[in-house]
């Protein structure tokens, strides 16, 4: 009984890499190990903090399954038998997680996992604060984001998670030189820069 196991897992190939995507984008993770030879593949689909789903499409029958799968915005991105790639559309911060790709095929069992790293870009504004502060606020992002002020200020920066995985930023500052009439914020996320302006009273 030994015997095949050892030949059959020693033909196991399996790779992962990691993906970002941006919220209310669609999303499509191809299959990279389709081989001609593939008799099931297998989606297991495991958003974090929610239960697996399998997506299976079965090339001897042509046959389709699910189990568990609820998630309406998560489907085949066309037809499992002409391309098993799987598609998120539109992709929301819950999507964060893991999927897995199997292929069994006769020459052995191929995979590989995403893991997927949903990105909010912050929504970024520039105000005057109270005693003449001014208030550079980078709202619910993912991953938080950054703030850098020309010319640098006296600043207090704080940040407040939001509780869904997105964070505020939020940069206090004032400039004890009067002769510092215009600041300009610069936001820095990896979904990208942003820089605002805002004119200085004098006097
Ligand atoms: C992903 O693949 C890399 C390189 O093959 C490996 O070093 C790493 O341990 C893998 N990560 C997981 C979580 O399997
Ligand atoms: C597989 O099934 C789908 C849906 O039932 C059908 O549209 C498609 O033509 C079938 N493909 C083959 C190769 O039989
Ligand atoms: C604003 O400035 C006044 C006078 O310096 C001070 O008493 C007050 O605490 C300041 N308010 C805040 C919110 O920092
Ligand atoms: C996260 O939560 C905040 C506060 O409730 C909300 O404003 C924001 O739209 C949420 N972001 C996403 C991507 O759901
Ligand atoms: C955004 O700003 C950071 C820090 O200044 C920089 O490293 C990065 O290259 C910038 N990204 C883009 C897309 O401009």
């Amino acid at each position: 009984a030994g015997l095949p196991w050892r030949k059959w897992w020693s033909s196991i190939q399996h790779t992962n890499s990691s993906l970002s995507v941006s919220v209310d984008t669609k999303a499509v993770l191809p299959c990279p190990p389709d081989t001609p030879t593939a008799l099931v593949v297998t989606w297991t689909i495991s958003p974090r903090d929610q239960p697996p789903c399998t997506r299976a499409h079965r090339r001897d029958n042509n046959e389709t399954s699910e189990r568990n799968c609820t998630d309406a915005r998560i489907s085949w991105e066309s037809r499992p038998d002409q391309n098993p790639a799987l598609q998120i559309d539109p992709v929301a911060i819950t999507h964060d997680g893991c999927y897995r790709c199997e292929v069994a095929a006769a020459d052995g069992l191929f995979g590989h996992t995403y893991y997927l790293r949903v990105l909010v870009p912050p929504k970024v504004t520039l105000f005057r604060g109270i005693n003449g502060t001014v208030v550079c606020r980078a709202a619910a992002g993912k991953p938080s984001a950054q703030i850098f002020w020309t010319p640098e200020g006296d600043c207090d920066t704080e940040e407040e998670p939001l509780g869904n995985g997105t964070v505020t930023v939020e940069s206090k500052c004032h400039w004890e030189d009067l002769q510092v009439s215009n600041v300009s914020c610069s936001v820095s996320h990896v979904t990208g820069n942003k820089s605002l302006f805002l004119e200085l009273e004098t006097g």
